[in-house]
């Protein structure tokens, strides 16, 4: 499996980066990924959307090429979000906004949220509420919510609270076990329907 991971972050040294080199490094050492590329959002690297994304011009295709290579390979995408006043950061939802089908469409999706304490709940709601209608991503209905993210999954394994890091990592191996199966199956979907019909560009 081809994986894509987005960091959601706008800071600098994030939590959400944190876990998403950790993910990486599961995902890679257990052979349930060939490869694993983070995008990271960490000093706001994309602009708001404006017209010029329709048009097509040169300054958005040297910011956004990049990244559409790296989810057009994709077999599956990682989202993670940290929790902002109960929100998913805008930077995230920038980019939601500007990816289509042909980089996230009908590709299962594992949403992890992070909290620094006990929220999380929000941004994954947010997230399969209004992120998905046009460029069709498909969010898995499992999803994890890392809360008190500062004990767990942290490069120095005595800064980690013992018992939570034993559940979270856990669980995460059993995620990352589902979304391999979803990307076989969505693999079939995507090879034998029409997955970008000229009379349904946009979702309902
Ligand atoms: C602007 C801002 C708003 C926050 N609001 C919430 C919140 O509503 N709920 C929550 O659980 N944590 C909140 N936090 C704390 C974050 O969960 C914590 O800082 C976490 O590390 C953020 O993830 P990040 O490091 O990936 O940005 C907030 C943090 C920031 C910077």
């Amino acid at each position: 499996m081809k994986l894509a991971i987005i960091s959601g972050s706008h800071r600098l040294n994030s939590q959400s980066e944190k876990v998403a080199n950790y993910v990486k490094e599961v995902a890679l050492s257990s052979g349930v990924a060939s490869s694993a590329e983070i995008i990271s959002l960490a000093g706001n690297p994309i602009p708001l959307w404006d017209e010029g994304v329709w048009a097509n011009e040169e300054r958005w295709q040297q910011v956004l090429l990049p990244i559409q290579t790296v989810l057009r390979n994709s077999d599956a995408i990682i989202v993670i979000t940290p929790e902002w006043h109960g929100q998913v950061p805008s930077g995230l939802k920038n980019l939601m906004l500007l990816l289509g089908v042909q980089e996230v469409g009908h590709k299962p999706a594992l949403i992890i949220s992070v909290s620094g304490s006990d929220g999380g709940a929000y941004p994954v709601a947010e997230l399969r509420m209004n992120s998905y209608k046009n460029n069709r991503i498909c969010y898995l209905p499992e999803h994890l919510i890392i809360r008190k993210v500062n004990t767990v999954f942290n490069a120095n394994p005595a800064d980690n609270d013992a018992s939570a890091q034993d559940y979270f990592h856990k669980r995460l191996v059993w995620d990352l076990s589902l979304l391999q199966a979803y990307a076989k199956g969505l693999s079939q979907v995507r090879a034998s329907a029409e997955i970008n019909p000229k009379d349904y560009p946009f979702g309902m």
